[in-house]
């Protein structure tokens, strides 16, 4: 009887077959589970008579064996299946990959080192945390000059905590980099200093406590005003358009003499007046001059020998006035929203 059995089974187990997974395991629910077809042979076999033990244990464990094997070779071609439907169709179109922005920051700032470049200058790093030397004992700053006052700048504190005016401070302005190159190199001197720069302000829509400038400083023989204004002129036409023009009105600044203001013609309304411009026609982008001898000797430049000319930008500035940026917050808050429109520059 029970090898009858055996033999039906041997016959239905090598029949079988499946279509999918779901069949597969109905399969071996069938034969091999607690209460398979299998299963319940190995059940009966208990009651089999000794001397036919032998001879049908060996066919029930080969007949397990057969459907197991089965079955298992039934899920190894199912997963071969899933997985080739799984494998990535390298001939479809691909899908788009997200592209950064630049910051518009970066952007204006890699504008004018490539202006600059065509003039031969290179790029100049200083420190962030700068001493008073630096900043301004050597820029010709007067011992009681404002700009020394803690309302004004930003001071490191001492190690006990408590703030007060020492040497060590963060730089209020890039000229602390001129001060570096001089003392470092010798001239002909050709550099362009980016950098963040720090000042003790309430952070509005038009000021903040960090922002950024860029410096530019030629020492040679023979440098003169008339270079600088020709360096000037190129480096607004290039930046802003052909049709841009420059006024120099005469100013103020201790590493300087004679210092300059630089205005070009509003790149809004092309020098008609709009509100831009307070109706002005001109808009101010720059502080300049020749570097005062002072400053030149101070840093062991011969000021017989040499002149030289200096300028000072804000990346800030100049930033809103090629994307029209008004509000510096927004420079420094890292929206994506905002980012995101500087996609295409
Ligand atoms: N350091 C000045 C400032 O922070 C800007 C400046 C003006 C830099 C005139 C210069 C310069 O090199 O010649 O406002």
């Amino acid at each position: 009887m029970i090898k009858d059995r055996i033999q039906e089974l041997m016959q239905q187990v090598q029949d079988m077959q499946a279509q999918s997974t779901e069949q597969m395991e109905a399969l071996r629910i069938k034969y091999l589970s607690k209460k398979g077809e299998i299963t319940e042979l190995f059940n009966q076999f208990r009651e089999v008579p000794k001397e036919e033990k032998k001879e049908l244990g060996m066919q029930l464990n080969a007949l397990r064996t057969m459907a197991e094997s089965k079955l298992q070779e039934m899920k190894e071609v199912f997963e071969a299946q899933k997985a080739a439907e799984d494998k990535p169709d390298l001939t479809r179109t691909p899908e788009p990959i997200p592209l950064g922005t630049r910051h518009p920051l970066s952007l204006t700032k890699e504008e004018i080192i490539d202006i600059f470049s065509r003039l031969g200058f290179t790029v100049a790093e200083g420190p962030e945390v700068e001493d008073d030397k630096h900043v301004f004992g050597m820029l010709n700053f007067a011992p009681e000059h404002p700009a020394r006052d803690m309302q004004d700048t930003f001071f490191v504190e001492k190690e006990d905590g408590v703030q007060k005016p020492t040497d060590v401070l963060l730089r209020t302005h890039t000229s602390s980099v001129q001060t570096r190159v001089m003392t470092s190199q010798k001239p002909p001197i050709r550099v362009l200093c980016p950098g963040r720069v720090y000042r003790n302000e309430a952070i509005s829509a038009r000021a903040h406590c960090f922002f950024h400038q860029i410096e530019g400083l030629y020492i040679d023989k023979n440098v003169s005003f008339a270079d600088l204004k020709q360096a000037l002129m190129y480096f607004a036409k290039e930046m802003f358009g052909p049709d841009t023009k420059i006024r120099l009105r005469p100013s103020y600044f201790p590493f300087t003499e004679p210092s300059a203001e630089m205005d070009i013609s509003c790149n809004i309304c092309g020098g008609k007046g709009c509100g831009f411009c307070k109706q002005t026609g001109w808009v101010e982008i720059l502080g300049c001059g020749m570097v005062d001898p002072n400053v030149l000797e101070s840093c062991g430049i011969d000021s017989k020998e040499y002149t030289g000319y200096a300028f000072g930008m804000g990346g800030e500035r100049i930033t809103n006035l090629k994307y029209r940026v008004k509000d510096l917050r927004l420079f420094s808050e890292n929206d994506v929203r905002f980012l995101r429109q500087f996609e295409a520059c």
